[in-house]
């Protein structure tokens, strides 16, 4: 069985409640419990924190898995320690935002200090941006 890290950041657990126009009307756990319906054989690792240095261990966690989706939340835009957790570790890796980042009124959203150091970037497709990271990844 496949063993997929989704590691979700800072203020996503708050999805659902903060800013539906922009992030949708799912929680984090419905994003979870799609996920484990659409891949009944993947062994998901499916978390959110707060804490930075929490996120930067399961970053590192990961290393033994066969792929990584990560939504860092706002640390995408300033996080050099989530870009070098991130760079060190060889899985594929996929960095998912729910909202189009570069359509957003805020030019700092528009830059991510983490994507060059990850596979692929999905933005703006919702929920359905995680399928198709976890899509990719099963398929590397
Ligand atoms: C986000 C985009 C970030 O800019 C923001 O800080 C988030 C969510 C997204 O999924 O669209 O918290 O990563």
């Amino acid at each position: 069985m496949p063993k997929v890290f989704v590691l979700n950041g800072v203020n996503l657990g708050s999805l659902g409640e903060r800013r539906p126009e922009v992030y949708g009307r799912q929680t984090i756990q419905d994003i979870e419990d799609l996920l484990r319906a659409e891949f009944p054989d993947v062994e998901f690792e499916f978390r959110q924190t707060d804490h930075e240095g929490e996120f930067v261990a399961w970053i590192r966690e990961s290393a033994g898995s066969d792929g990584l989706v990560v939504n860092p939340g706002a640390w995408t835009h300033y996080s050099y320690a989530i870009h070098d957790a991130l760079e060190a570790v060889s899985v594929p890796k996929v960095e998912v935002h729910l909202s189009n980042v570069h359509a957003r009124d805020e030019a700092w959203r528009r830059e991510s200090v983490v994507s060059p150091v990850v596979d692929a970037v999905v933005a703006g497709m919702g929920a359905a941006g995680y399928l198709a990271a976890v899509r990719y990844v099963l398929g590397r």
